[in-house]
């Protein structure tokens, strides 16, 4: 029996609070068992609302200690609070009113991590979604924006430090060995941006000058030592402020920035206004412990939460549908810069990558939404990569429907026309076609059809009238609660490549609305005819993935590789080459299902070697070539009755196809990529070493003995490298002495270093094969390990039931039933997480009969559990339904 059910919550029921918030006044005294926090918070009735109507404010698992109106005690007979609300009566008409709460929390008890907590001794907190309820009642919503003055009260000596949103007002010693500090923020904000830290910890200070001269104190504080880790996230942070002064005209607002990286942080990272909150592995990083991948996720993420300040906290959600207004545009934003810091191109090939193997799959299971859903039952099940990943898709559809100029102009208008306020995806549109004049109403289905849409296309030549038809037909599959969907308009950007590889330049086109490359798919069928093409032509379809779809077309091996020769357009190049991968690890799949030898095609083996000895392509692109489409991909392209061990049968056989015919380019690649001098995280030394691992596992590949890998391990001097030899020792020779070894010398190294440590984690956690479960088992008894912490649980289990298709799928269920029993431990204290890890399982349903049995009793299973958190029964429950 569940005992926690939680209300679905429905956007048409949306209507504003009955009364207005003016002012937010918060002192904490700060106790690791026994805060207390006073809340004083100004009111007055809205205009037009009922004299009697009550004020309503949200809690969850509050102590109240104090209630005044007016400094003055409520009578018990005039307030009621319950689990969830405090409701007050009897207040006054027309007049603004005081409400004092008092409120005891316990931040060291909190497992939750939502609210006020502790890690590692410092007080921190999280507030979005609604957490801010777990401090004190308060119309905790984003349409409830507010100025706020915090003063801050703690033990000295534990806690010297002590931070909130905003300017810094003034502090004092206590006398009592106590301290206390104040501060301000003068720009209304949402409860949900409020943020507290309090602690004894390091500080790497820089500054800033804005474009109009203001002059900004950056500071990023870390656990003491840590501090030289933080040199890169602040040359990040600056690059970011500079970037969104450039591209988007917007200048940040304070004249202090902090970042806080904490070690027990549920998600990645929080843009609380002013005192941004992390992850640490998002902000720590230094060539001995972080990847060239650590690296470009702390510079996304810094600069993600940075442009937060305005798509987010100057202009703000009305509620919690609207999230993709904020995520979705932001996302895009760190897309655009990351585009900009580094190549455009292999950017594009990472986000389109990371979108099909989860957004995708998402799409496609029993938890799709819509970008902008109608109803939640529980907020925090929607920080999802629809959200996030499609909703920054949506944003870039837009700009490609637009043009460059028109989507300038739509955001200056956003900025301006919506400064201060807490608004909709509608408002967001409005802009856009306010600014080009055009109607974007049949766009608008992208926000509120989930699924992600399939066209399905086939072209004719006629060399007589020297015309190319192409028909097009689109379709958006049935999603929960969503069978029918209407025809959406799908900027599809297109090439025709000619046979010497020159684009074709068509003298007439009927049919469709073309502008530059891009062709407006807007009915369910089009034909449309392309006049003055004088051979037949290869379609290259999707140019820089400008629509997010699956595409159809039946293309040969030649074509493709036709494509991946001469596109102009090198996004286009490498999603050739890795559709013609996909098709060969598809087809080797049902070879192994069937006990048939297994083969791969040459065509595919002289693309791949081609682009990756080909010097004048980068070689970041060249490694993106090489790495092979994901067991998970192969399994989202079949669709159904997967078997994953047959999947990676028929990808092994295609990676020692590869491996065998390559081994001189791939042994040359090893020896001519490598780098001298001392480490350079930019992505030109990135982009070397990620080609020389890439060349490199195609050669311990090749080998039935681990030396290479072993000798790659005993060299490496940066932590790409030694995790990347270890991975290979690792995932090919398990079992090997050196193999043992590795990972022995590895863990003693990096004993006092956690994150480093949930790298080694993972390693094992993702090697191959049903084994690795009894793997995982005895890796959760290490000391190292440690059930509380988030990063550590992602590491491990996360990490093994996401990212190990053979292991996790076993055939007799039991992986299953491990992430069952994980599911229920964790959801005691940390629902949010547990919810997270749990849709690992959410394309259950497309596994073939025996193991998807297993996996429906294990989501039984859990469904059936006594005391199960809202987060963890909406997600199961939704999975099988
Ligand atoms: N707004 C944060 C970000 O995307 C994520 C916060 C998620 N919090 C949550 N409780 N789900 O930068
Ligand atoms: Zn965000």
């Amino acid at each position: 029996m569940r005992t926690n059910t939680g209300q679905i919550v429905h956007l048409e029921d949306y209507r504003p609070t009955d009364f207005v918030l003016e002012r937010v006044d918060l002192t904490f005294e700060l106790d690791p068992r026994e805060t207390k926090v006073e809340a004083r918070l100004i009111f007055h009735r809205r205009e037009g609302v009922s004299p009697s109507a009550p004020l309503v404010l949200d809690g969850d698992e509050l102590t109240m200690t104090g209630l005044l109106l007016d400094q003055v005690d409520i009578p018990a007979a005039l307030y009621e609070a319950t689990d969830e609300a405090l409701i007050i009566r009897g207040l006054p008409e027309t007049a603004p009113f005081e409400i004092t709460i008092t409120t005891v929390l316990s931040p060291e008890t909190n497992t939750k991590l939502m609210g006020l907590y502790r890690t590692s001794n410092v007080y921190c907190t999280q507030c979005e979604a609604e957490g801010f309820r777990r401090i004190t009642y308060f119309p905790d919503r984003p349409d409830v924006l507010a100025v706020y003055t915090v003063n801050i009260i703690a033990d000295k000596a534990a806690a010297p430090l002590l931070l909130s949103n905003g300017n810094y007002l003034g502090g004092a010693d206590m006398g009592d060995g106590r301290h206390f500090a104040s501060w301000f923020d003068p720009h209304p904000k949402p409860s949900y941006l409020f943020a507290l830290v309090a602690g004894d910890l390091g500080v790497v200070e820089d500054r800033f000058t804005t474009a109009s001269g203001r002059e900004v104190a950056l500071k990023i504080y870390v656990e003491h030592g840590k501090e030289p880790r933080a040199a890169y996230a602040m040359d990040a942070l600056k690059r970011a402020m500079k970037w969104d002064e450039e591209v988007f005209g917007r200048e940040y607002d304070l004249d202090i920035f902090m970042i806080v990286a904490v070690s027990d942080f549920n998600m990645g990272a929080m843009e609380n206004k002013g005192l941004n909150v992390f992850n640490d592995k998002y902000v720590l990083a230094d060539p001995e412990t972080a990847t060239d991948t650590d690296y470009a996720n702390i510079e996304a993420i810094i600069a993600h939460e940075y442009f937060h300040n305005w798509t987010g906290n100057r202009i703000t959600c009305r509620d919690w549908f609207q999230l993709c207004l904020k995520e979705g545009l932001t996302v895009y934003r760190d897309h655009e810069f990351s585009a900009d810091m580094r190549s455009r191109t292999v950017k594009r090939i990472a986000e389109v990558r990371h979108l099909k193997s989860e957004q995708f799959p998402e799409d496609a299971g029993p938890l799709a939404h819509p970008v902008r859903p109608t109803k939640y039952r529980e907020i925090n099940n929607f920080y999802t990569t629809t959200v996030y990943e499609k909703g920054s898709e949506v944003t870039r559809m837009i700009a490609t429907i637009l043009g460059r100029d028109l989507f300038k102009k739509g955001m200056d208008l956003y900025f301006e026309r919506h400064d201060g306020q807490a608004v909709t995806i509608e408002d967001f549109v409005a802009c856009f076609e306010a600014a080009s004049g055009r109607d974007l109403a049949q766009f608008s289905l992208w926000y509120h059809q989930a699924g992600t849409p399939l066209v399905t296309a086939s072209g004719s030549y006629d060399a007589g009238k020297q015309t190319y038809t192409l028909s097009l037909e689109q379709s958006v599959p049935p999603t929960p609660e969503q069978s029918a969907k209407a025809p959406m308009h799908i900027p599809l950007r297109l090439g025709l490549l000619l046979e010497d590889g020159t684009e074709a330049t068509p003298t007439a086109v009927s049919g469709a609305d073309i502008t530059g490359d891009v062709l407006h798919l807007t009915e369910r069928k089009q034909t449309v005819v392309f006049s003055g093409i004088p051979s037949r032509p290869v379609p290259s379809f999707n140019r820089g993935f400008s629509a997010p779809i699956n595409l159809h077309f039946e293309q040969g091996a030649r074509d493709r590789a036709l494509i991946a020769r001469h596109e102009t357009d090198l996004f286009a190049r490498w999603q050739a080459l890795n559709t013609m991968a996909l098709d060969n690890l598809v087809k080797a799949a049902a070879e192994a299902r069937r006990g048939q030898p297994l083969t791969c095609d040459d065509a595919l083996i002289d693309g791949l070697l081609a682009a990756a000895a080909e010097d004048r392509l980068e070689p970041a692109f060249r490694s993106q070539v090489l790495s092979l489409p994901s067991e998970a991909d192969i399994a989202r392209e079949i669709g159904s009755n997967n078997d994953p061990d047959a999947i990676q049968a028929g990808r092994q056989a295609v990676l020692a196809a590869i491996a065998a015919a390559g081994s001189n380019t791939f042994a040359q690649l090893v020896d001519r990529m490598s780098l001298s001098g001392p480490f350079r995280p930019d992505a030109e030394s990135a982009g070397r070493r990620a080609l020389r691992n890439a060349a490199l596992s195609y050669v311990v590949y090749a080998d039935d003995r681990p030396e290479k890998a072993t000798n790659a391990f005993r060299a490496a001097n940066n932590m790409t490298d030694l995790s990347h030899a270890l991975t290979l020792l690792a995932h090919r020779f398990p079992d090997a002495d050196e193999t043992v070894d590795a990972l022995a010398s590895f863990k003693k190294r990096f004993a006092d270093n956690a994150l480093v440590i949930d790298k080694w984690f993972a390693i094992q956690a993702t090697i191959p094969g049903a084994a690795t479960l009894d793997r995982v088992r005895a890796l959760m008894s290490d000391p190292l390990f440690n059930a509380n912490n988030p990063n550590r649980v992602r590491s491990l289990v996360g990490t093994f039931a996401f990212a190990n298709a053979t292991g996790f799928n076993r055939a007799d269920g039991e992986g299953y039933r491990f992430l069952a029993h994980q599911i229920l431990d964790i959801d005691a204290r940390n629902p949010q997480l547990a919810a997270r890890i749990l849709t690992s399982m959410r394309s259950w349903r497309s596994l073939e009969k025996v193991r998807s049995g297993h996996a429906r009793s294990a989501l039984e299973g859990i469904a059936g559990a006594a005391n199960l958190s809202a987060d963890v029964s909406d997600i199961v429950e939704r999975m099988l339904k």
